[in-house]
C-alpha cells in the first residue's frame, strides 16, 4: 500500500476506432457527450465527501480531449485534490488545441499523456491512426506553451510492415520532442478487433523482442529508466497513478468501464454510456460487478504486479529455475533483467509466495 488515493475517469468517445483497440469507446454516440459529462460531475459530487485526499487523477479513454475542456474540468471542481496532485489527461495529438491546453493547465492538470504510437507516416497509416507526425509536433508546442512540464508519449511497436529502422526513427523523433516519460507497448492482438481477424498483420514475437531491446537500449542510454516493463521515465517523473495500480493501492473509477479498489474490494462500473447516464439520473448504482480476493490470492497478485516493476520482489519468492531472468534490485530484492522483462509472464507464474518471509 502506498497511502495514496487515486481517481480514474473514463471518457468513452473517439472520432474513429483504431482497428487494434478493444477499449470501451464509441464513435457514434457524440450526442451523449454532454449528458455523460453531467452524469460524471454528479457522480463526483456524490463521492466527494466520502473519499480521502486525492493524490493522483488520470483521465483516460477513449479520447478525453475530444470533449469540451471546460465541462471536463468541471467534474473535478468538488473533489478534494491534494495540493501536489499528479493530474494526467490522455490526449490524441490531432485533437489538441491551444485553448484546451490552457484550460487544462489553469484547472490544475499537471501532466499530459499523448497517444503518438509512431512518428512514421506509413506506420501510422498501417495502424489506422488519423493523425500525422506534424500533428504531434504542433500538439507538443501547445502543451509546452500552456506551461506543462510533464509529458508522456505512448508508442506502439509491431504494426504490419514496420521495419527496425522505422521503429528506431520513431523512437528518435519521439525523444527529440523532449518527453520526461515514454510508454512503449508491443502491439497486442485483442480478441474481437478487426486486427484479430487478420492474421497477416499479426506481429512476430521475435521481431517484437528485438524492438523491445532496441527501445530499452535507446531509452536507457538517454537516461530514461525502465520502471515497469513498458514504461520509462527520467528521474522523478515516474507516473504515480500507475504506481498505485501496481502496488495494490486504493483508487476510485468514475464513468463507464472504470475499475475501483477500496479496502480490499474491487468493483467496476457498467460499460455503456447509456446505462451509466440512466443509473446516475435515477440514483441507482453504476456497479456492474465486484470481487474480493482471499489473502493468498491477494499476496500472489501483489508479487506478480511488483515483479513487473523496477522495485521488484523479495529474492526468496523467485525460484532457481528463473534466477537467470532477474538481477539485484536492492537489499534482499530482485527485479527482472532485460531478458526477464521479455519473459515476464513466465517468471510471474513461477513466483512462490509461500517462500516469502512474514513482513
Ligand atoms: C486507451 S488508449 C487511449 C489513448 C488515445 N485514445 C490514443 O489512442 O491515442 C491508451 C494507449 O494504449 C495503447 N494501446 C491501445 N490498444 C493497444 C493494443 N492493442 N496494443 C498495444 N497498445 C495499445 C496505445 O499506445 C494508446 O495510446
Ligand atoms: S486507440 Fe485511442 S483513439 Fe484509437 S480507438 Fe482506442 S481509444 Fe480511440
Amino acid at each position: 500500500m502506498t497511502g495514496n488515493f487515486g481517481i480514474y475517469l473514463h471518457i468513452p468517445f473517439c472520432s474513429h476506432r483504431c482497428d487494434y483497440c478493444a477499449f470501451a469507446t464509441w464513435t457514434d454516440r457524440h450526442h451523449l457527450i454532454e449528458p455523460y459529462l453531467l452524469a460524471c460531475k454528479k457522480q463526483a459530487q456524490t463521492i466527494s465527501s466520502e473519499v480521502p485526499e486525492i493524490t493522483s487523477v488520470f483521465v483516460g479513454g477513449g479520447t478525453p480531449n475530444l470533449v469540451p475542456a471546460t465541462e471536463l474540468m468541471a467534474i473535478f471542481e468538488d473533489l478534494p485534490l491534494a495540493p501536489n496532485v499528479e493530474f494526467t489527461v490522455e490526449c490524441n495529438p490531432d485533437k489538441v488545441t491551444e485553448d484546451q491546453m490552457r484550460i487544462y493547465f489553469q484547472s490544475g492538470v499537471t501532466r499530459i499523456s499523448m497517444g503518438v504510437q509512431s512518428m512514421i507516416p506509413e506506420v501510422l497509416e498501417s495502424l489506422g491512426r488519423e493523425h500525422n507526425p506534424q500533428n504531434v509536433a504542433a500538439a507538443v508546442g501547445h502543451i509546452r506553451s500552456a506551461g506543462f512540464k510533464k509529458l508522456n508519449l505512448d508508442l506502439i511497436y509491431g504494426a504490419a510492415g514496420e521495419t527496425m529502422e522505422q521503429w528506431q526513427k520513431s523512437l528518435e523523433a519521439a525523444l527529440q520532442l523532449g518527453p520526461d516519460h515514454i510508454s512503449a507497448y508491443a502491439l497486442t492482438v485483442e480478441a474481437g478487433t478487426p486486427l484479430a481477424e487478420d492474421p497477416d498483420r499479426h506481429p512476430d514475437d521475435d521481431v517484437q523482442a528485438d524492438k523491445y531491446v532496441m527501445a530499452d537500449e535507446m531509452l536507457s542510454s538517454q537516461h530514461y529508466e525502465n520502471y515497469e516493463i513498458s514504461n520509462w521515465a527520467l528521474a522523478d517523473n515516474q507516473c504515480q497513478h500507475n504506481h498505485l495500480y501496481w502496488s495494490q493501492g486504493e483508487y476510485l473509477g468514475l464513468g463507464v468501464a472504470a475499475h475501483s479498489h477500496i479496502a480490499g474490494r474491487r468493483f467496476w462500473s457498467v460499460r455503456t454510456p447509456e446505462r451509466f447516464i440512466k443509473a446516475i439520473e435515477s440514483g441507482d448504482s453504476t456497479e456492474a460487478g465486484t470481487e474480493t480476493l482471499n489473502k493468498e490470492d491477494w499476496k500472489l497478485e501483489g508479487l506478480q504486479l511488483a515483479i513487473r516493476t523496477s522495485n521488484g520482489v523479495p529474492s526468496e519468492v523467485v525460484p532457481e529455475s528463473v534466477a537467470h531472468l532477474v538481477e539485484q534490485a536492492g537489499p534482499g530484492h530482485v527485479r527482472l533483467n532485460q531478458a526477464g522483462r521479455l519473459l515476464a509472464n513466465e517468471v510471474a507464474v513461477r513466483i512462490e509466495p509461500s517462500q516469502s518471509k512474514p513482513s
